[in-house]
């Protein structure tokens, strides 16, 4: 992976990526890390992945906290932010990643929990830890955000409605977030080769890749995409609060 952000620029700024244990949250952190930032890694079930990525990370002089919370559970997302409190003493950049809702076995409502109200009780557990210049970034899908006037592929759906009711939910704090000097920006993207979502998607629907690929022109791989997340934690908030990756034309955009 190349360097994305200017090396040191990150230097005691402490960063919570959510859902950091592998696909774009695991890239997104290493981007900190290697900008100097000192990092937390969080997952829900994969503990050996986020170890072995924190040590990887903490070979760079950086300190990598690894926390275990399923964020769908509030105890443990306060368990998380004491143990972040006790270890960094605060928060300057806290990535909203994690996201889910197609795994199986869950409750009916799952994805609402995990991609709405978990996200507003993350939001609402660190902003104790974060001050004036700290910033929140959103990560979505294209799939998502425009759900409202571009139809997805019906196994995403639920999916795409819940992450998008996260999307309003959060917007609607912009101002409270405002008034305390914390910015906001969400970071939306494409299908992205080879991550587990669009693997399974293109399972259910046979050729879907390849065809957004033909629409889009060419589509993100996680590496990539967690570029533009890292670059949305640091660079000028547009005003729409809303950085958009890649082609959007045939999303209307
Ligand atoms: N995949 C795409 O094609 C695509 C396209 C555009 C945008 N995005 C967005 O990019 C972000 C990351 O996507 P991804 O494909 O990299 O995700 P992913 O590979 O499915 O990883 C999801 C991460 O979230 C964690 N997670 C899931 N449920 C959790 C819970 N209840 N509590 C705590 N952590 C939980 C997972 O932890 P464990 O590993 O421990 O399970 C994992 O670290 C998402 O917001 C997604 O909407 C993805």
């Amino acid at each position: 992976m190349t360097q994305i952000l200017e090396p040191d620029s990150l230097s005691g700024r402490r960063a919570l990526v959510t859902g950091s244990s592998r696909g774009v949250g695991a890239d997104t952190v290493r981007y900190f890390a290697e900008a100097g930032a000192d990092v937390v890694v969080n997952f829900r079930n994969k503990a050996p992945r986020a170890e072995k990525l924190a040590a990887q990370l903490q070979e760079l002089g950086v300190r990598a906290l690894v926390q275990g919370a399923d964020l769908t559970d509030p105890e443990s997302v306060a368990a998380m932010m004491a143990e972040i409190k006790a270890a960094f003493g605060g928060l300057d950049i806290l990535v909203l990643n994690a996201s889910g809702g197609m795994e199986g076995g869950m409750a009916e409502d799952y994805a609402l929990q995990l991609n709405r109200d978990a996200q507003l009780s993350v939001l609402e557990a660190a902003l104790p830890l974060m001050g004036e210049g700290s910033r929140v970034v959103f990560v979505t899908s294209h799939q998502a955000h425009f759900i409202r006037t571009t139809p997805t592929m019906p196994e995403y759906e639920p999916v795409a409605l819940s992450k998008r009711a996260g999307e309003d939910a959060l917007r609607e704090r912009i101002p409270e977030l405002a008034e305390r000097g914390i910015e906001f920006v969400v970071v939306s993207g494409d299908m992205i080769e080879g991550t587990v979502t669009a693997t399974l998607l293109n399972r259910m629907n046979p050729g879907a890749i390849e065809e957004r690929r033909e629409q889009a022109g060419r589509l993100y791989n996680v590496a990539e995409f967690a570029a533009e997340v890292a670059r949305a934690a640091v660079e000028p908030v547009p005003a729409d609060h809303t950085r958009l990756v890649g082609d959007t034309t045939s999303f209307g955009a």
